[in-house]
This record gives C-alpha cells, structure tokens and sequence, in this order.
C-alpha cells in the first residue's frame, strides 16, 4: 500500500520502485558491516530504501542535507545519484562514545566522494547561505537539530529554493514542524515510517 503511494507520488512503476528497493538492500549489507552493530544514530534500515528509491527516482542535480553522523544518509543519497551533487552540512564533531570515537561520514566509500561536498558547521547559520548561493535544489533530507523552531527554518528555506522536488524530514515525530509545514504549504505528507520518531516526505512535485 505504501509503496503504491510512493511510485504515485514519484511517478515510477511499481516494478520500478521494487527494483530500486532491492539495490538498497544490497547497498545496505556494506553499510552494515561498517557499522558493525553500532546505531550511532544513523537512519534506520526500515527507512534507507525509502530514501534510496526516492533519490533515484527524482535523479536531482542538486540534493542537500543536515545531518551526517556516520554518513548512513548520506551513503544512500549518493549510491542514488545519477549526475547530481549532493551537499551535506554537520556540526562536524566526532561521533559516538567517548571511549570510541569515529570520524563524521565514516561509512561513506571512498568511490562515492567526488560528489559530495561536506560543509561543517552548524545548519542554523549555514543552510541560508548554501541554498542563496544554489539558487536552486531538487532534494532536501533533514536529519540534523530536531528542535521545532530548527527543523521549521530549514523546511521552509528548502521549499523556498525547489520549483520542483522532494523534502524528506527523519525523526518528524519528534515535534510539530513537519506537520504544521506541509499544511501550511498545502502539499501532502507521506508516512513512511514509524520507526525511531518516524520518517516523512513532503512532495513539491505538482
Ligand atoms: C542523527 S545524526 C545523523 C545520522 C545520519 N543522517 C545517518 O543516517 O547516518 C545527527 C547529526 O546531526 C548533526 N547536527 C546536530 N545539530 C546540528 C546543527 N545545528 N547543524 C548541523 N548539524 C547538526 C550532528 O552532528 C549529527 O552528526
């Protein structure tokens, strides 16, 4: 049911849509053994196929996110781009226990580095800048500071700057913004998950 949504939304065949899901699931076997059995705070395995399908269906130039932690995103984001770039900004502080301490984006291959760009530094002061400076984005994944006041700032500075794409928020649950968000800009709200506060998507694909 959900996935019928989903190719509805992003306009894929349902054959389509499972084929992208099954190369996520490859994906995530490496992702997996470089986390060990570590969650670290990446994204959950239920929602990485959402985030991979829907990447790979939009084939966006520009895609942007907040939020990098071990780089679990950030990972599926690029295995999904075609042409595109993706931009990422972090706080850029080591990740995990104090006794274990990993490097920001530390499950990333190496392969995939020629198209990302990792801006460090906190989103509250830097998203404006990046999206002024992009003029325009077909991707936005918000995984960074889940205050409402934050999480509504980049939703609404994200929407600003895409004519046509896809905002996908994590741990949306977390607070009111997204809900508030795409009521206010009249546009759905598709559930994927549940899971760990939740997974959403608000489409601008109309
Ligand atoms: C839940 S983790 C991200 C997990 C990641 N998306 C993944 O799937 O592996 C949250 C990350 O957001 C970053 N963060 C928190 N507040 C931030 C802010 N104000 N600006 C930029 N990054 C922030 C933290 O440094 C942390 O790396």
């Amino acid at each position: 049911m959900l996935n019928e949504n989903l190719s509805k939304v992003l306009g894929v065949s349902l054959s389509r849509l499972k084929e992208f899901v099954n190369e996520a699931y490859k994906i995530d076997l490496d992702v997996k053994k470089m986390l060990g059995n570590k969650r670290l705070w990446a994204l959950h395995e239920e929602k990485r196929a959402y985030l991979y399908a829907t990447v790979k269906a939009l084939e966006p130039q520009i895609a942007v996110e907040t939020g990098v932690g071990p780089g679990v995103s950030t990972t599926f984001i690029l295995s999904a781009l075609r042409k595109g770039i993706l931009y990422s900004i972090d706080l850029g502080e080591k990740y995990g226990e104090e006794a274990e301490r990993y490097e920001i984006g530390f499950v990333v291959p190496d392969r995939l580095k020629q198209k990302w760009k990792l801006i460090l530094g906190d989103s509250k002061k830097l998203l404006k800048e990046l999206l002024d400076e992009l003029q325009e984005i077909q991707f936005f994944l918000h995984d960074g500071e889940h205050t409402y006041e934050n999480v509504m700032f980049e939703l609404n500075e994200a929407w600003k700057h895409m004519k046509k794409g896809v905002i996908m928020v994590d741990n949306f649950e977390f607070n009111n913004a997204t809900v508030e968000f795409s009521k206010r800009v009249k546009s759905k709200l598709l559930v994927l998950s549940h899971k760990e506060g939740g997974f959403a998507m608000i489409p601008k694909l109309e």
